[in-house]
Parts: structure tokens; C-alpha cells; sequence
């Protein structure tokens, strides 16, 4: 299942896996969009970084992406305004790693199909635009620059001056000071020493380590328990352009955008590992694509699937993985949004290594207090992965991760894990992580 965007994309330049030891002052773990961009800050700044990836670079969560600029997101201000008084920093952030992509592109002269254009948050039922109502009320009050209108999905709020683009063209235009080495996974984390073990069993040394992978590949954390993930589907086919870029208000709502000849149509999102038994989302989107925009069975294109990280309030991890290692930082849980926030996460916790000045790094500490309202989204996806854990002994797969039971998706033919969302092929190999093993 590939994207659009590796359709429309000739491909990152080819680079070597790593086969002796080596010493570096940074070292990246995840090449994607965060790691990316964490290596092109902090290579500006005059330090030595290298990226691990264990597959390709940006082949993953970046390449599967919708590839949409938008501060206005699923309903979340208002449910962030209640427990967390920080709301409006979280909506500068994403107007801040916006403005970043438009100066970086400028810089570099990067051609990647950018273009500005609203964003709309809409509302295709009464309940749904009760929600959108209080997140337009939450909005006002940190900003004058949405409005509600009646879209062309229903009522909406609209914000001007939003972008899309090619997650994967921008990536391959940005400057490459640094180092990459593809198929070189991390198996071993010596984090008291600094150092990371590679399943070759080469040995490097950094001064500073960066966790960039969509969840964080060691043992030793408690992001298994402030996090779960999250999985949605998208569609293309033939369509004119739609001139802006849509998100449905409701949980697992349908989302839109053009790129090319096509629209992209997602939705259905849901905690991996628990979809309905028998759903076809697949097959649901395209009945939807003949519904709402008249698609024909020969106007359809690629489909694919795409994991993220969710935080239990909202606000992606950015900062020191731990008190007891501050030489090693995390970057994940961009709760679906993962662009703005790889974008803004990587100038973090660069800004972070390089002392300089970062106003947003308090609100994405992943040592920030869980207020007690926060408990109550926590307990339900913990009592699932207890029960994935308890159910293991009683199935035949389990996860190399730390053994939860997996689950088999028919429609994509891969084992899923309800716990953090590795997945397997029906011959185990290890397809993603944060597992790092293949199954018995
Ligand atoms: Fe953690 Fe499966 S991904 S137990």
C-alpha cells in the first residue's frame, strides 16, 4: 500500500547502512519527519549528527501522512482549554512550525507542490455541531483569525492562509549537512553511557541521543502509559480540486483534500488493534467517494493506512526522555498531526541541545504535570492494554515488544498490537514498531 506522494516522488537519494562503530555529537534514532528536520536544525547550529533508520528515511508515518498544514485540527481546543491553561501556546505552535516550513521551502527553493489555501473544520450532524460551536467558542479566545461559516460539508470553522503539500518532496529539498545511514536498526539502548548498539552489533557514542520513532523504541519508559495508537484510513480518486483542505468534527470523522488530479478521502480512525470485526474501511470510504462525490470504480487510485501516537492530553512529548537522562530526548505523540508538530517538536528540543531560548519547551515537557481531569482519558486505554497483556498467555501471537496479545487484520493481512501499535506480517517480520523484533 503505497501513498500518492511516493507516486508523484522520484525518491530520497540512496544511503548506506551502517557497518562500523562510530562517535558522533548527536545521534537520531527515526528517520522521519521529526528526526529529519531535528538533524537539519542542529546541523546548522555546528554540530555532528547522524540518522539511524531501520528502514528507508520518511518511508513510514511521514510518507502515509495527508500532508495538510492546518492550526485548526480535529475538536480540540475546547477540550484542551478545560484542563490545560497553556491552550493558546499549543495553537502558536502550529502557526509557528507553519511559518517555518514556508521559510525553509523559501530558502532552499524546495519544490514541493506547497500551497496555501483555508482549512475547515466542519460539522455533518447536530451533534457534531454543538462540539464545533464550543471549539469555535474555545478558539475566540486566544484568536480573531477563525470564522464560522457554512461550508460546503455544513456548517464549519474556517481558517484562511493554511497549506498543503508533499510531505516527502520537502524532505528530499531540505539541506543535508548531516548524516544518514538507512537499515540500521537500534537494538540495544545504553543510556547511562550514551551509547546505542545496532542489530549489526556496531557501537555508537553520542554526546546527545534523540528518540525521533513514532513511539519510543526502549523498555525502560512510562510512555506505554501516557500513550496509545491511533490508525485512519484514506482513499484517492478522480476529482476537480477542492480549493481548501476539510476535517470532520466528529470522533473518526471523514477528512478531504485534493493533490494532482485526485481527492484524498480518510476517516474511520480508531485505536490499532481494535477495529470492528469484518469492517471494510476500505470499502467504506469508496461507498462514501460514490455517495457524496459521485466516484466510478475506475476513478480510483491508492489507499493506505497511517499510525500516530496519542497523547492523553492532546500535546505531543518533546524534551528529555527522563530526569535521571537528560542527555537523551524524545520526540513522538503528534496525535495525528504529525507534520506541524515533527515540524515544531524537532526546532524544540534542537533549540533544547543547542541552549538557545525555546518558548514552547514547557508545554511539550514530557515531564509536565497530568491534571487530575486528564486521569479519566488515561483509564480506559490502560485497561486495554492491560487486558491485550493479560490476554497473551491464552493466544499463539504475541508481540516481541513486551507480549501483548496480537490482533489479525484481514483486510490488511498484518498482526496489530492493541498496546502500542506494532504490526507484523502473517510471516512475522516486523513491519513497525515500537517492537524491534520480528515474531517467533
Ligand atoms: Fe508494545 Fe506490542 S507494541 S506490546
Amino acid at each position: 500500500m503505497k501513498s500518492i506522494f511516493e507516486d508523484y516522488f522520484e525518491g530520497f537519494n540512496e544511503y548506506p547502512s551502517l557497518s562500523h562503530d562510530l562517535d558522533t555529537d548527536i545521534a537520531i534514532v527515526g528517520g522521519g519527519v521529526a528526526g529529519l528536520l531535528s538533524a537539519y536544525f542542529l546541523s546548522k547550529e555546528g554540530f555532528k549528527v547522524s540518522v539511524f533508520e531501520a528502514d528507508k528515511i520518511a518511508s513510514k508515518s511521514t510518507a502515509r501522512s495527508t500532508a495538510t498544514l492546518s492550526c485548526v485540527q480535529s475538536p480540540m481546543y475546547a477540550r484542551l482549554a478545560k484542563k490545560n491553561p497553556r491552550v493558546h501556546e499549543y495553537f502558536e505552535s502550529q502557526k509557528e512550525a507553519l511559518k517555518l516550513y514556508r521559510e525553509i521551502i523559501e530558502k532552499h527553493n524546495i519544490d514541493c507542490d506547497f500551497e496555501t489555501m483555508p482549512s475547515y473544520l466542519f460539522a455533518s450532524n447536530e451533534k457534531s455541531e454543538m462540539k464545533l460551536r464550543e471549539e469555535y467558542t474555545a478558539m475566540r479566545e486566544f484568536t480573531d483569525e477563525v470564522d464560522f461559516v457554512k461550508s460546503r460539508f455544513g456548517h464549519a470553522i474556517k481558517m484562511e492562509n493554511q497549506a498543503q503539500f508533499n510531505a516527502l518532496k520537502f524532505l528530499a529539498g531540505i539541506g543535508k549537512d548531516f548524516g544518514i545511514f538507512e537499515n540500521t536498526k537500534i537494538v540495544n539502548f545504553i543510556l547511562d553511557e550514551n551509547k546505542l548498539i545496532t542489530e549489526k552489533g556496531n557501537t555508537i557514542r553520542a554526546k546527545k541521543i534523540i528518540i525521533a520513532t513514532r513511539f519510543p523504541v526502549i523498555l525502560n519508559n512510562f510512555y506505554y502509559f501516557k500513550m496509545y495508537q491511533a490508525k485512519s484510513y484514506v482513499v484517492t480518486f478522480k476529482n476537480p480540486p477542492l480549493g481548501a483542505m476539510f476535517n470532520g468534527a466528529e470522533d473518526g470523522g471523514l477528512y478531504m483534500r485534493s493533490y494532482k488530479d485526485y481527492m484524498l478521502l480518510g476517516g474511520y480512525d480508531h485505536r490499532t488493534g481494535k477495529h470492528k470485526k469484518c469492517a471494510d474501511y476500505y470499502f467504506n470510504l469508496k461507498r462514501k467517494a460514490k455517495e457524496m462525490f459521485g466516484a466510478k470504480d475506475e476513478d480510483f487510485g491508492d489507499f493506505w493506512s497511517a499510525e500516530d501516537s496519542v497523547t492523553y492530553d492532546d500535546i505531543p512529548f518533546a524534551g528529555s526522555i527522563s530526569k535521571k537522562h537528560p542527555n537523551v530526548f524524545v520526540i513522538t505523540g503528534f496525535n495525528e498531526w504529525g507534520l506541524l508538530n515533527g515540524m515544531i517538536c524537532g526546532r524544540v528540543v534542537s533549540n533544547l541541545i543547542a541552549n538557545q531560548h525555546e518558548k514552547f519547551a514547557e508545554l511539550f515537557s514530557p515531564h509536565r504535570k497530568y491534571c487530575r481531569k486528564n486521569i479519566g482519558s488515561l483509564l480506559p486505554h490502560g485497561l486495554i492494554s492491560a487486558g491485550s497483556l493479560l490476554k497473551a498467555p491464552f493466544v499463539k501471537k504475541r508481540c516481541s515488544h513486551i507480549g501483548c496479545a496480537l490482533k489479525f487484520n484481514k483486510i490488511e493481512n498484518v498482526y496489530e498490537c492493541p498496546c502500542h501499535g506494532s504490526r507484523f506480517n502473517v510471516d512475522g517480520k516486523l513491519l513497525d514498531g515500537p517492537a524491534v523484533k520480528d515474531l517467533k
